[in-house]
């Protein structure tokens, strides 16, 4: 018997392939919130007047009569970067928003900026084009330099520059968790950039502020879910995706056992299990999940428990079973790959992989299904904070430019460009709450319902980077082999010597 309190529902409802018809059936049938329905009904939106049963964001959609009241995608041909196309404006690539500030920058003509941008996904290719417009309109110069992609190593990169009080970038990402750790070293933009500060989400400007000093303009926001294959759960008899973590387990299996004939790569589950930050928000979902605490509570540190033993354990039993042998060295891009490549059944990720997994050129476009990540029976769906911030430097030779390129690119205009191609999560409600944002990320207003969990990093300040190495370092080891019994009380007693 299927458990039909709301919180256990958002799987199904989440089910980005269902029908507008089927949606509506259901809703009424269970009682859906009205936000939660309307942004389902985003997610269909166009889909009646459509004549083939394409999913509801299907980059490549044909353009239908719905397109006057709609946003609908183009059709392009494969291999071109999508297009999508709503009565106001065409989101493409290369069309990246007006540059609304181009006369106050303008007074900095000349300037160069180094800038440390994405490189993760099409976030890169992103950056170029808007830090293009943005020469162009303005006549500074932004070298756009991909940051590390692993946080871990993006964070010791800064911390190289920031410690030789380098002029040599101006503009950097910052990811969620640094503020406490980077801010004497940045810039305080409330006097600058106040303003605009007050359209994004309270929380998040929050975070960002250290001692009164606003260091980071929010940029895009993240957070963990789950991806899974819906042909291949129809094709082994599963209705929905795993609520729980043992379902899960066992769907993976069946479904593993069934395709590793013709596909002898094929993984049922792929995580970012390498020893680095990604593996810290992993495993703050699992336990988080499954009653084993977030790490480090009211200044209590938590982590050793017998709850997290257990699904700590549990985890260390799918590498080389539904897992591969090779997860244990995985980041995002990694385990992107492999499940956009087709190779795996299930994948944890961040939102930006929805737009990459359902482009005009992934092998998987029509098969991705979202839904939360799993919890053990009684406890919450979670998904773990995260998300980046734009900062400038302390060192910056030109930080007028700098700010005025942080405006621009934390703007409305480009979080509504970012979250349509590149289903970045905006840190501006407004934005997420356009027809054309929850048509491209139709998991947005559902997903509000799944629990976030935080690292603690507020808790711990410049510290935190030690806090999570502790934690991905011993949770490392125990994907690798050993026991969670043996390695938490270590890792417990490392943490308490920094908590105090
Ligand atoms: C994502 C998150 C970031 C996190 C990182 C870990 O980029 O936005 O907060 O630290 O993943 O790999």
């Amino acid at each position: 018997m299927r458990d039909m309190r709301p919180d256990r529902l958002a799987p199904d409802l989440l089910a980005v392939r269902f029908s507008r018809r089927q949606v509506l059936r259901r809703a009424a049938a269970l009682g859906l919130s009205v936000p939660a329905l309307s942004a389902l009904l985003a997610a269909c939106a166009g889909e009646e007047a459509t004549p083939t049963q394409a999913p509801a964001v299907q980059p490549t959609a044909t353009p239908t009569e719905a397109a006057a009241e709609t946003p609908t995608a183009a059709e392009t041909p494969a291999g071109t970067p999508t297009v999508i196309t709503t009565p106001e404006t065409t989101y493409s690539m290369d069309n990246p928003p007006e540059v609304f500030n181009a006369d106050q920058a303008s007074q900095y003509s000349g300037a160069t900026l180094t800038y440390y941008g994405d490189s993760v996904g099409i976030g890169a290719e992103m950056d170029q084009a808007l830090a293009g417009a943005f020469s162009e309109a303005t006549g500074i110069t932004i070298n756009v330099v991909p940051k590390p992609e692993s946080a871990t190593e993006n964070y010791a990169a800064y911390q190289r520059f920031f410690s030789a009080q380098s002029p040599d970038v101006d503009v950097m990402m910052i990811d969620v968790i640094w503020p406490g750790a980077f801010a004497p070293h940045l810039v305080d933009l409330s006097q600058a950039l106040g303003e605009e500060a007050k359209a994004h989400y309270e929380t998040i400007i929050e975070n960002n502020t250290v001692d009164g000093k606003l260091v980071g303009m929010p940029w895009f926001g993240d957070f963990g879910m789950l991806y899974y294959r819906t042909d291949l759960l129809e094709k082994y008899g599963f209705s929905n995706p795993p609520e729980t973590w043992d379902e899960l387990e066992e769907m993976a299996q069946t479904i593993l056992e069934g395709e590793r004939g013709a596909n002898p790569n094929f993984a049922g589950f792929v995580f970012q299990g390498n020893a680095y930050e990604g593996l810290t928000c992993n495993a703050l979902e699992w336990l988080a999940s499954s009653g084993g605490g977030r790490f480090i509570e009211n200044g209590q540190v938590t982590i050793n428990n017998p709850q997290a033993v257990e699904m700590l354990n549990k985890v260390r039993g799918w590498v080389g079973t539904i897992a591969p042998q090779g997860v244990t060295t995985y980041q995002e891009e990694d385990s992107r790959q492999v499940f956009q490549g087709g190779n795996a059944a299930f994948l944890r990720n961040w939102p930006y992989v929805y737009s990459l997994a359902t482009g005009e050129d992934s092998p998987v476009r029509d098969m991705v299904g979202v839904a939360p990540l799993p919890a053990q029976p009684g406890n919450p769906h979670v998904g773990t904070v995260g998300g980046w911030q734009l900062a400038v430097s302390m060192y910056s030779r030109a930080p007028e430019a700098a700010i005025e390129f942080v405006r621009y690119m934390t703007s409305p205009e480009v979080q509504t460009w970012r979250a349509v191609l590149g289903s970045f999560v905006p840190t501006i409600p407004d934005v997420a709450s356009r027809p054309e944002v929850l048509q491209a990320m139709p998991f947005l207003e559902p997903m509000e319902a799944v629990e976030r969990v935080t690292r603690p990093s507020r808790e711990t300040g410049e510290r935190y980077n030690e806090v999570s190495t502790i934690v991905f370092q011993g949770v490392n080891q125990i994907l690798t082999g050993q026991d969670a019994a043996q390695v938490l009380p270590g890792v417990a007693q490392r943490l308490q010597r920094i908590v105090g």
